[in-house]
């Protein structure tokens, strides 16, 4: 038997994109269903991004979810770049006229948008199986889903597919209607998380002879730690000692002497990717977030850019049921895609900077070393990495 459903809009994926786009409707009054695989606790165990765009901690106070994010998150005014040996400090907040970006984990971020769809009493499905988006390129679409042995149906006015890279709604767009982009590194970041005090109060980024190393953070006392490992590497290969070990010799003297090493209590691997689709509209199915577009993490960039493609899309649905105007909905592909190239570009630009890449030698080093020697010693080259990294503003160059 089906069971039949309506609403306005059904949001495919319960990660930052679906939720945030939840809110954002809601706060504009217009009804959305949430249709999510995994379980909630699922959702919230995978540690991804740690650092929020200025762009971002706006949207999630439109949202109405910053109090918490405000309280504990860390403000941060520059990062350091680590390279032949020694660490320069790129000083974003003089460089760019004052901004920041603000270090709070992309879990709590979840977190904080799951407890105010609960309090709010917003319906979010999930344990979906077998999730399946039907006739989007009429004005009646439908989402089709199964749980405890029956199937449920979603009549609705428009699908968002904020369901990931792995997802359903791009893998369902017409063949012929869409194009990928994809440059995959041959490379991956082994991640861990550990219960210990971060090597020092900003985030270090390292290009080291032996790779690409990340010190970062999610508080006082928990530390977020990267280093590029080979793709056939496995997690099982790196105990926390051979990790502790490897990370201390891609760190210069002072970082070495304050790295706290204790037991990691997350581990794993992420393989890089650039990846864009174009369009990311189809009729009434929108792509959003992950669903349409990859980037490699040294810019952290992923989860800014899944924010502000769920504002422009908040905003145009919300423009087609209050002002009966479809030119949001007509231009939000092209609006996302300008903003989305170019932090493809920059996210591209700042990994081929600070990696190792395969058949690379000395001159391949030298050339990096002179091209971070040139960024730092230039005030427009600062300045250039500096608004990169804060990002653009939501309407840019408009
Ligand atoms: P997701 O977070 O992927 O959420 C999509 C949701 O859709 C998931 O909950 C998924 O279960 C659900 N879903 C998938 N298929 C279906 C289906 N068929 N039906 C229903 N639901 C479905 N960014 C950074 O800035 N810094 C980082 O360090 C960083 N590290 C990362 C590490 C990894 C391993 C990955 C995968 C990404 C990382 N990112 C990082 C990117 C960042 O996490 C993403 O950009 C962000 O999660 C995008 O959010 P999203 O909601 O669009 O997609
Ligand atoms: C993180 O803290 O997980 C993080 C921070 C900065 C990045 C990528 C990941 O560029």
């Amino acid at each position: 038997m089906t069971k039949a459903t309506r609403t306005q809009v059904a949001i495919i994926g319960a990660g930052p994109s679906g939720l945030l786009l939840g809110q954002l409707l809601y706060k504009a009054g217009i009804d959305a269903i949430i249709v999510e695989r995994q379980s909630g606790d699922y959702v919230l165990s995978r540690i991804r991004a740690g650092v929020l765009e200025q762009v971002c901690i706006d949207l999630l106070d439109e949202a109405g979810v910053g109090q918490r994010m405000h309280a504990e998150g860390l403000i941060h005014g520059g990062f350091d770049l680590l390279f032949n040996g020694e660490r320069h400090r790129i000083d974003m907040n003089q460089l760019t006229g004052g901004q920041n970006v603000m270090v709070y984990g992309q879990t709590e971020v979840t977190r904080d948008l799951m407890d105010a769809r609960q309090a709010a009493g917003l319906p979010t499905i999930y344990e979906a199986d077998n999730v399946q988006v039907h006739e989007f390129d009429t004005a009646k679409p439908r989402v089709t889903y199964e749980k405890n042995g029956q199937t449920h149906t979603i009549e609705c006015d428009f699908i968002a597919g904020c369901d990931g890279f792995h997802g359903v709604c791009r893998a369902s767009a017409p063949k012929d209607k869409i194009r990928e982009y994809e440059k995959v590194y041959p490379f991956g970041w082994l991640g861990v998380l550990s219960d210990t005090p971060p090597v020092h109060h900003e985030l270090i980024y390292a290009n080291s002879p032996r790779g690409f190393a990340l010190c970062s953070q999610r508080s006082a006392t928990r530390s977020r730690y990267y280093i590029q490992v080979p793709l056939t590497d496995t997690v099982e290969q790196w105990t926390d000692e051979v990790f502790w070990e490897e990370l201390r010799k891609r760190l210069d003297p002072e970082a070495c002497a304050n790295l706290v090493t204790g037991p990691s209590i997350e581990k794993s691997i992420a393989p890089l990717r650039s990846f864009v689709t174009e369009p990311m509209r189809f009729g009434r199915m929108f792509l959003a977030g992950d669903a349409a577009h990859i980037v490699p993490p040294t810019g952290a960039k992923g989860l800014n850019l899944a924010a502000t493609d769920v504002k422009y899309l908040s905003s145009a649905i919300t423009e087609y049921y209050q002002d009966n105007s479809e030119a949001g909905i007509d231009s939000y592909s092209e609006r996302c895609l300008r903003r989305i190239w170019r932090a493809e570009r920059f996210s591209w630009w700042f990994t081929s900077l600070m990696h190792q890449f395969p058949g690379n030698g000395e001159i391949d080093q030298k050339f990096q070393n002179a091209e971070l020697d040139y960024l730092i010693h230039s005030a427009s080259g600062a300045r250039t990495i500096a608004e990169n990294y804060v990002g653009l503003p939501l309407d840019f160059g408009d």
